[in-house]
């Protein structure tokens, strides 16, 4: 006979206590544990496992057929770019992203798309975070009315399958997974549990009718949420939305994709009238400073395979603190610190009496080393009140030792500096590769880039 166990689980964050508690010991939330109970597992021997006559025989992988992934693009040139050619019929696509990231407005234009390429097909958004009306509203601003675009408000999952079944859409758009729940699934929505069997139901479905899916999940600053966290594994696509909230400029990478490449980007901005492609994101991130201006470098980022050229600005000021302040916006606040010290030490350049600001322009994020040598170029720039060289970019990790280490896919970089009519390049003396007419300047450490970089 099989064992049973009783337990406890936590429905917010899936922590498990062997007996009921009245406060989660892993994330301190009153009230959120309940009792479960399963019958045992194969580990303590309480379940036997049991064949079972298949219902199909395995086949040899030649003679499986092949459904010819008809997509359907959604006619959003930088979404599809990031799908990999568009939505594959009976996937699941999970958009994640902060409040206020913009995924709302970007699929409601994407279901609109759908439904008017869709060639008669519906298209069934639902969405539980605002009512019909709310939709419709913005739907009117965003020029999306279509025939065959379905609106409902529905947080019930059993009445989110009843109209999946009455009006067979070839696209359903449920904005959020963490506002529907099954009565069945303890705990509020939202909650780990009632993410996780919503999303399996809804997988399963969508499966099943061969009905493209896309969810929405929000996700805090840190992560918080566990939602979409729990989901990656259970869907398709991830696609993460992201972006300043006071700029107008989204990212969408994708994070995971069964079916195109991840690493792709597209680019959008937030305009009055929904969510614009930007094709051409060349020179989106660099500012009009004008020459002469001091403090101020250019660099290529890479976002996911795609080069953009992002201008990095520094401000040097004297101070009368003790600990003068090093501050960073959409750069990684250590790797300043770090960057300031080798400056200082190796390339003598006196920062202890000052006070840094650097940031990037239009709040992109410069995670990577690359940024580096440009970082320094700026804060050196700004140091000693001189410009940059005029139409210069700068490629390059700083070591503590201030030597110059090559970064990863410097040519695609500098193809693309030459294509958005760079004149120079900044490099480390170890890059060997074409120059694509650029003027390339190459050095060993950073007082020798500062040198040529500080025209
Ligand atoms: P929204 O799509 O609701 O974000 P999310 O669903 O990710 O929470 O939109 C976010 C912001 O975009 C909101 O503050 C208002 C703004 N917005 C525009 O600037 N232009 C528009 O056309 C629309 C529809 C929204
Ligand atoms: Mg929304």
């Amino acid at each position: 006979m099989a064992k049973t166990q009783t337990f406890a689980r936590c429905t917010h964050c899936d922590h498990r206590e062997p007996r009921w508690v009245g406060r989660c010991q892993q994330c301190r939330s009153w009230g959120s544990m309940v009792e479960e109970t399963t019958a045992g597992s194969f580990a303590d021997g309480g379940v036997r496992a049991r064949a079972v006559a298949p219902a199909e025989a395995a086949r040899p992988i030649r003679q499986v057929s092949v459904h010819d992934h008809a997509r359907a693009a959604t006619g959003i040139g930088e979404l599809d770019r990031v799908l990999g050619g568009g939505l594959v019929p009976g996937s699941v696509t999970l958009v994640g992203g902060e409040p206020g990231a913009g995924k709302s407005t970007l699929l409601l234009q994407a279901a609109h798309a759908l439904a008017e390429r869709g060639g008669g097909a519906n298209v069934l958004y639902l969405s539980a975070e605002e009512s019909p009306g709310q939709v419709r509203l913005r739907a009117d601003r965003l020029d999306a009315l279509s025939d065959h675009l379905l609106l409902a408000n529905q947080t019930e999952l059993p009445s989110v399958l009843g109209l999946v079944e009455r009006h067979q859409p070839a696209v359903l758009v449920l904005d959020s997974i963490q506002t529907v729940r099954h009565p069945d699934v303890a705990g509020t929505a939202g909650g780990v549990s009632q993410v996780r069997e919503c999303a399996g139901m809804l997988v399963g479905e969508a499966k099943r009718r061969g009905m493209a899916t896309v969810l929405v999940g929000h996700v805090t600053k840190d992560g918080q949420l566990a939602g979409p966290r729990l989901l990656e594994h259970l869907v398709d696509v991830v696609l993460e939305l992201s972006g300043e909230r006071h700029h107008a400029l989204r990212l969408l990478h994708a994070a995971k994709n069964r079916f195109g490449a991840v690493g792709e980007v597209g680019c959008f901005e937030m305009t009055g009238t929904g969510m614009a492609g930007i094709s051409d994101a060349g020179r989106l991130f660099v500012g009009e400073a004008a020459d002469g201006t001091t403090g101020v470098a250019v660099t290529l980022a890479l976002e996911g395979r795609r080069p953009l050229a992002c201008e990095v600005q520094a401000l040097v000021a004297p101070t009368a603190l003790a600990n003068p302040r090093r501050v960073a916006s959409g750069i990684d606040a250590q790797r300043l610190s770090l960057l300031v010290a080798v400056l200082e030490r190796r390339a003598g350049v006196p920062l202890s009496d000052r006070d840094v600001f650097v940031s990037s322009v239009g709040g992109v994020r410069l995670g990577e080393p690359a940024v580096d040598l440009a970082l320094c170029l700026a804060i050196a720039s700004s140091r000693r009140d001189a410009p940059v060289a005029r139409r210069l970019v700068a490629l390059g990790e700083v070591g503590l030792a201030g030597e110059l280490r090559l970064v990863t896919q410097t040519e695609r970089r500098l193809a693309e500096a030459a294509r958005l009519g760079f004149g120079g390049a900044l490099l480390p003396a170890a890059y060997d590769g074409p120059a694509f007419g650029l003027q390339l300047h190459r050095s060993r450490n950073l007082s020798e880039a500062l040198a040529a970089g500080l025209g």
